[in-house]
């Protein structure tokens, strides 16, 4: 949908000098980029001063909204602080120390130690090259496979984006390397068979993570990755007892079990981290994005003490822990971590949105019969709606048409910023969002739909 504005000095300036991540570049030009101004509470102004509501936490992450003035206030003193400083060569300083101590303290399962890294990209490569260390370390130099997801969404650093399970991350990028596996998706709407039961269809994608495992050889595999809910393949909440299934199948392969939390932790799923939402029972943790709630860039890997007794023995002998970033652990990032959890518990964020959810799920629930509607999910604060060409098939609208990134744009019209993952429109508010605010949302999501229905219908994309 071509931007029928002449573009300001602004957009010209960006399109000339920006190279912009995930992005159709072909067509920026044409439709302009939105350059943001300012930001307050759960609202945004781009530089024209027009507002927006804030429905995706920036990429799932300003869990705050924008402005806190207790983390501004926090990063500030820090930066009089100690600006820089970093924990290569054994150097310390009181920022990581206190955030890997909070970060034990609410871990959901017994963490030992926390090594940070600068994103989540980051935090899972770690994940994969201690995965490794730790075989070669037990004397297992086989045992090096890491079995990811059909749609997961990992990161795109090398190893990362191989994790990741979307076309659009490998085509053309030469990836996924060797050594990654990719096994089913848990989503029943889209991959549940004609007459399936969610129960059957659960115990089916385990039988399959068997298979694979039998196929590749136990003894080949080191860890297997997810997210507890999936976010940017769709936001995917499994069916219940799909990780009770499966957890056992990895533990009697001795496959170490990764919980990437990237999204989930710190609230949004309506506990302290999506694993405890899904019982999932994870070995480790990649933790990043809500951790500091966006106001600086920080990741973690948090691992329990058998795996972190490897790395000391496997010290002893080579003589380091060969592996570690400038920024990992960066202080300005630790001292906003140990701010923004500070806020989500002095503001008993779990429980707060545990009291929007219902909220969030009626307003989700209330479209869930319109005509363009496959199917409306969701998990705490986290959702999304999924367009269709047909109701009855689930047939999806052809990529090239366009229909969920058209309706992202319509709602940018009516004030509203959401996310298109193809047809599929995820919703992650700031969990600091009001009711009123919540509902705002949804109004303005609503008219976006209305708009999108006209669009179809005017270049007759539906169903015939
Ligand atoms: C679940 C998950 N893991 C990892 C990442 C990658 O994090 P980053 O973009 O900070 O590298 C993301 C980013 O969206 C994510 O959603």
């Amino acid at each position: 949908m071509a931007n029928s504005l002449p573009l300001t000095n602004v957009q010209q300036r960006d399109i000339n000098s920006v190279l912009h991540p995930y992005t159709p570049l072909h067509k920026l030009a044409e439709t302009g980029p939105l350059v943001m101004g300012h930001g307050k509470g759960v609202y945004l102004f781009d530089t024209q001063g027009k507002e927006y509501i804030e429905g995706m936490s920036g990429l799932w992450c300003a869990g705050l909204g924008y402005g806190d003035e207790e983390m501004i206030e926090a990063a500030n003193e820090q930066m009089r602080t100690l600006p820089y400083y970093h924990l290569f060569g054994g150097k310390g300083m009181e920022p990581a120390i206190e955030l890997a101590e909070k970060l034990k303290e609410i871990a959901p399962v017994p963490i030992s130690k926390v090594f940070y890294t600068s994103s989540g990209s980051e935090a899972n490569d770690t994940q994969v090259k201690l995965a490794w260390y730790y075989n070669n370390v037990l004397g297992r130099p086989k045992k090096k496979k890491i079995i990811s997801r059909v749609k997961a969404y990992h990161g795109v650093t090398v190893m990362a984006a191989s994790l990741t399970g979307l076309p659009g991350n490998h085509k053309g990028w030469d990836l996924p390397v060797s050594g990654v596996l990719h096994t089913d998706c848990p989503h029943f709407y889209r991959f549940g068979q004609e007459g399936e039961s969610e129960a059957e269809f659960v115990a089916r994608l385990a039988k399959s993570l068997i298979d694979m495992i039998e196929r590749e050889g136990p003894e080949t595999i080191a860890a297997f990755i997810a997210e507890p809910v999936m976010g940017a393949g769709g936001v995917i909440v499994p069916p219940s007892g799909y990780f009770a299934a499966i957890e056992p199948i990895l533990r009697e392969h001795d496959i170490l079990i990764i919980a990437d939390e990237v999204i989930n932790g710190f609230g949004r799923t309506g506990n302290w981290w999506g694993s405890q939402t899904v019982g999932m029972t994870p070995t480790t943790i990649s933790a990043a994005k809500q951790l500091t709630a966006a106001y600086a860039p920080l990741g973690a890997v948090l691992v329990p003490e058998d795996l972190y007794q490897a790395y000391v023995d496997h010290s002893a002998q080579i003589g380091t822990f060969g592996h570690g970033f400038t920024y990992g652990g960066h202080p300005v990032g630790c001292a906003l971590g140990i701010k923004a959890i500070e806020i989500y518990q002095r503001r008993n964020i779990v429980e707060y949105v545990r009291g929007l959810t219902p909220t969030f799920e009626a307003r989700l629930n209330k479209i869930k019969d319109h005509p363009l509607v496959g199917e409306v999910r969701s998990c705490g604060l986290v959702g999304a709606v999924e367009l269709v060409a047909d109701k009855t098939t689930k047939r999806s609208f052809d990529p090239a048409h366009g229909v969920g990134s058209n309706l992202v744009k319509f709602l940018e019209g009516h004030g509203a910023i959401l996310r298109a993952l193809g047809d599929t429109i995820a919703f992650c508010p700031p969990m600091i969002i009001t009711e009123d605010e919540l509902n705002e949302l949804f109004n303005r999501f609503e008219l976006a739909l209305a708009d999108t229905e006209a669009y179809v219908s005017k270049n007759g994309l539906r169903a015939q």
